[in-house]
């Protein structure tokens, strides 16, 4: 058994020590650097570029404008956005590419970049939180939800919490920042990609360059961090192509730390409007959670951050509504634990609120309101252990005995909190083979990447789990469209897809050497590198002999993980018998210093309930993270925006708090409740990265309002809230 045991990373050496390659990282021969001039103003119109300066620059090759690009064919998600940049004048937001330097080396590329003059009639523009706010239409379904009558429910209620909770906009800034290369071969195009699925990139890259995706190949050999940047297909690496094309030569853009900020998307500032009802007993009777938060002006990006709101807790009646404001800024996109990350501020503010309105304590508040069905299908849930993640975690932390704990520690003041956690579950199909060879080595093929998240850990742990192979001799190998179509890297449903795909392939592969043995099907077992008949596996052979014996060079097993009529995505299981959530909770303890308005993390606890766990370790690296995470969206992070210039003030790490490692206590405790979901995933698992970070900015408001009395409605909680 290899599935359940604490592996270390087989990457992890590589990382550290600066041997992993990245997109950026390949050598190609003959390649020109790209560099992005983007717009200085946030809206109106580019009527001339004049790139004579630049091109007299020692190693500019080219100066690429809206004249020279392709006229790009139609594209639609996972393209990030509808309308490309470089198709014409026209300028949405601020920081949009309008021209392209190409040099011999990056610096006179970018110094090429400085030297372009744009001649631009600016043109009024809506900048964020002076846009158009309209009721957008459903990518995701409906935008609006009702059960029973929420308005009469709430007007009748015994106590009734209304509020606003407000976040503001936050940037992904994954270490690694974007980059492509593309080399052409004749009509054959070779991507080298940070991204977090190279399938979305070859379909959207092709239909923009009107071929067929057959020409397009997309390698990611390692993507150093995506957080949702890297999920949707984003126009630089479309300008990349193109670029590439026109300049006969192969082009390689890195999108700077700055350009990150308004070319690969960012989590919209929100507000959450909340409104709860409950009866004397403290049971739910109404719960309504209105969202509204900005997009641009080209397409509508939806947060569906009220899905929490129709999933966590059982109430007879529930409305939730999402509303956008278009302006001139860039395309939002999903961000770490999207919908629910955001969803659960404005829920679990509220419900904090209301249990101490009530008064009761806010665990019990949950535990009275518990959704023993899915609250709003009434569908039962595929596996919900969350009664035992609160007990579990209440206990490790402490929880029930806090009142006796100290509240002071020297200038600070200490604030015991508590949230729930809870994610929807992304599915994607996916496929992969593994291939067993006579001299004995393994490989998991699937076109999957690792973005940090642990899936070089645990897909050759799950192939070694059948195979009966130990771990480290089974080598996955990932990031390439021509290996078979593994699951994307995001929504956090690489385990159950991708996961499920191995196991098949491997239970394929297992079942060919069988045959190829003899052994009755059924009755293969493999373990320590042989393969036999159950109960006989004495009389195994190696695997290697076994291939050889039949003359066969390789068995190659193929594996896939399908959803409900073949649908390419699935939320939360609709369409099935079961809803399928991860649930969990978080317990923190934070301590303020009320007289410089310092705030700081001192403990947490994260109790889980989310399906089998493949590795323990990878496993509570991402609930850890997850954690951190959900600090940096409490305490720090936010990304200021200039409204009179319409654009991101501060573009670069300087500028944007986020947590570093003196920002974090070592006493973060992660637990898991031991279950299997049969309905998620034949391997039992369930999706844990993003769980992690639900929950958090909630039970930190509410452990500050424990120490403070202070109700913080509006992230980040920065000193000056404290003060
Ligand atoms: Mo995550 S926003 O699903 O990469």
């Amino acid at each position: 058994m290899s599935i359940g045991e604490p592996l270390p990373r087989p990457d992890g050496r590589d990382k550290v020590t600066g041997r992993a390659r990245y997109a950026a990282d390949q050598e190609v021969a003959g390649l020109l650097h790209a560099a992005l001039v983007g717009a200085p103003t946030p809206s109106g119109t580019v009527t001339a570029i004049d790139g004579r300066e630049a091109l007299a620059t020692a190693g500019v090759a080219r100066v690429l404008a809206a004249a020279d690009m392709p006229r790009f064919g139609p594209v639609a998600p996972p393209s990030a956005v509808s309308k490309l940049p470089m198709q014409d004048g026209t300028i949405r937001h601020e920081g949009q590419p309008v021209a392209i330097v190409l040099a011999e080396t990056l610096e006179a590329a970018e110094c090429g970049a400085g030297l372009v003059r744009l001649t631009i009639e600016p043109a009024p523009f809506r900048p964020q939180g002076g846009g158009e706010v309209a009721v957008p239409p459903g990518i995701y379904g409906p935008v609006t939800f009702t059960k029973g009558d929420p308005d009469a429910a709430f007007l009748a209620a015994e106590h009734q919490h209304i509020a606003e909770y407000r976040q503001p906009s936050r940037h992904h800034n994954p270490i690694e920042p974007s980059a492509t290369i593309a080399v052409w071969e004749g009509e054959n195009l070779t991507l080298y990609d940070s991204v977090q699925h190279g399938y979305s990139v070859q379909a959207i890259v092709a239909a923009a360059l009107n071929i067929r995706p057959e020409r397009v190949r997309v390698i990611s050999p390692h993507t150093g961090g995506g957080f949702g940047a890297k999920g949707f297909v984003w126009p630089h690496e479309i300008l990349t192509a193109a670029a590439a094309r026109v300049a006969g030569r192969p082009v390689k853009l890195v999108l700077s730390r700055a350009q990150m900020y308004a070319n690969v998307g960012f989590q919209p500032n929100m507000v959450h409007r909340m409104a709860l009802g409950a009866g004397r007993n403290g049971r739910l009777t109404a719960i309504k959670h209105e969202v509204e938060h900005v997009t641009a002006l080209s397409d509508d990006f939806v947060e569906m951050a009220t899905a929490a709101s129709r999933g966590t807790y059982a109430s007879p009646a529930i409305f939730t509504a999402q509303k956008v404001e278009r302006a001139n800024v860039n395309m939002p996109t999903a961000m770490r634990a999207p919908w629910e990350g955001p969803g659960l501020w404005g829920l679990e503010s509220a419900i904090d609120e209301l249990a101490h309105a009530v008064g009761q304590d806010p665990l019990d508040f949950r535990l009275a309101n518990y959704a023993e069905t899915d609250p709003a299908t009434g569908k039962p849930w595929s596996s919900k252990k969350l009664r035992e993640a609160y007990e579990e975690g209440a206990r490790l932390f402490g929880w029930r005995e806090r009142a006796g704990r100290p509240k002071r520690d020297g200038p600070w003041t200490l604030g015991f909190g508590m949230a729930t956690c809870s994610m929807g579950a992304f599915r994607f199909p996916s496929q992969a083979q593994v291939r067993i060879k006579a001299d004995g080595s393994v490989t998991v093929e699937t076109g999957c990447h690792d973005i940090g998240t642990g899936t070089l850990t645990i897909f050759p742990q799950i192939a070694a789990d059948v195979l009966g192979l130990p771990p480290d001799e089974v080598e996955l190998i990932m990031g390439d469209t021509r290996l078979p179509q593994g699951g994307p890297t995001y929504g956090s449903s690489s385990t159950m897809g991708v996961g499920a795909s191995v196991l098949r392939a491997a239970e394929n592969a297992r079942e060919l050497l069988g045959r190829l043995a003899n052994l009755p099907a059924g009755e293969v077992v493999m373990k320590d590198g042989r393969i036999g008949r159950r109960g006989g596996l004495g009389a195994g052979v190696p695997i290697g002999d076994a291939l050889r014996t039949a003359g066969v060079g390789e068995v190659v097993g193929k594996g896939r993980f399908t959803l409900p009529g073949d649908a390419p995505f699935n939320a939360d299981g609709e369409g099935t018998p079961h809803t399928i959530r991860t649930f969990g909770a978080v317990f923190i303890e934070v301590g303020v210093d009320c007289e410089l308005g310092l705030l700081r993390l001192r403990r947490a606890v994260g109790s889980y309930s989310a399906g089998r766990v493949i590795n323990p370790r990878t496993a509570r690296a991402q609930m850890t993270g997850g954690i951190i995470w959900g600090w940096g969206m409490a305490a720090m992070e936010a990304s200021p925006y200039e409204k009179k210039l319409g654009r991101w003030l501060s573009k670069n790490l300087a500028g944007v708090a986020i947590p570093v490692n003196a920002d974090i206590p070592s006493d973060i405790q992660i637990h898991f409740v031991d279950e299997f979901d049969p309905h998620a995933s034949p391997l039992g698992a369930k999706g844990i990265g993003e769980l992690g970070a639900t929950g958090v900015a909630a039970a930190v408001a509410s452990a500050v309002f424990d120490a403070t009395g202070k109700r913080i409605r509006e992230l980040p909680i920065t000193p000056g809230k404290l003060v």
